[in-house]
């Protein structure tokens, strides 16, 4: 549990706010271990809702922190379990994250939440660096990519599947795909992973959506999640912090902002929004790490 000490480098939250954010989220995953297990009926004695946490999922200790390293837009390196996970790889068409050179990434596995050509413009570029790279995508993303000869493992939503690095589940996005070439690409999504070094939600592009509440009903309490808060594309930071209430984290990092004029935001404005609600909004420097 000694992860949950509001280690984060990186980021502008003050020491003291990431403790108090830490104790909140040593209190939500105590809450969640100490009222699900083999409890006949399940309801937590001090607020009286229902717990859902399934009993398999209980008293798993955490056994490291997950490094997450932001290359900008919606793309980010997530490192757990001895392995490189890459998130919808976006680079040479994103002038914020030209310090980051596409062809230098290395990564053991390609995670697409969908396919519009900010999500996957350096997909194959990456695929190519890195054959052994695992393309993970729902079925049509998979399907598109294993005809081009590439390595693919199609998920589609609600479904887990463990990998060498920790489980994952596809879940709900409110969004649209498609390839750039024209060819259907199934549904967004976006993914819970659950591995011993920690839990993380990556949203992918969504509006917010009360399917998000399934979330905490159905996997372990997150450390994290990864929003996207630009608006015109997908939901705003304001929308963002609601999705925090319904997926019950209180660290969020921000994604799909900034990077072209109709997404633009205001860092100060979007991070108090959630400060008022007693919830972290960290804006990642572009190719600087943190472990969470
Ligand atoms: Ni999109
Ligand atoms: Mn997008």
């Amino acid at each position: 549990m000694n992860k949950i000490a509001g280690k984060i480098a990186g980021n502008e939250g003050s020491l003291s706010a990431s403790h108090a954010i830490a104790n909140s989220r040593q209190n939500t995953r105590q809450h969640l271990l100490a009222t699900c297990g083999k409890k006949e009926d399940n309801f937590c004695p001090q607020c009286s809702t229902r717990c859902f946490t399934p009993d398999y999922l209980c008293g798993v200790q955490h056994l490291a922190d997950m490094k997450v390293t932001y290359y900008g837009h919606s793309c980010f390196l997530v490192e757990t379990g001895g392995k490189r996970l890459l998130f919808d790889p976006f680079l040479t068409g994103n002038p914020l994250a030209s310090s980051i050179d596409a062809n230098a990434i290395r990564c053991d596995y390609i995670f697409v939440t969908h396919s519009h050509q900010d999500h996957i413009g350096d997909l194959e570029t990456v695929a190519a660096n890195n054959p052994n790279a695992l393309i993970v995508g729902i079925w049509e993303v998979s399907a598109y990519y294993s005809a081009k000869g590439l390595r693919t493992h199609p998920m589609n939503k609600g479904g887990w599947w463990t990998f060498d690095f920790g489980r994952v589940k596809m879940v709900q996005a409110v969004h649209s795909s498609v390839f750039p070439d024209g060819m259907p690409a199934g549904e967004p999504a976006g993914y819970v992973l659950d591995t011993a070094d920690g839990v993380l939600y990556v949203a992918g592009d969504t509006a917010l959506t009360l399917d998000m509440q399934l979330i905490p009903m159905t996997c372990r309490a997150l450390d994290a999640a990864i929003l996207p808060i630009g608006s015109n594309f997908t939901m705003d930071y304001h929308d963002a912090c609601i999705a925090a209430e319904f997926i019950r984290c209180e660290r969020i990092i921000g994604c799909h902002y900034d990077t072209f004029g109709f997404i633009k935001i205001d860092h100060d404005a979007a991070k108090k929004a959630f400060a008022d609600k007693g919830k972290e909004l960290i804006l990642m420097q572009i190719g600087q790490p943190i472990e969470i």
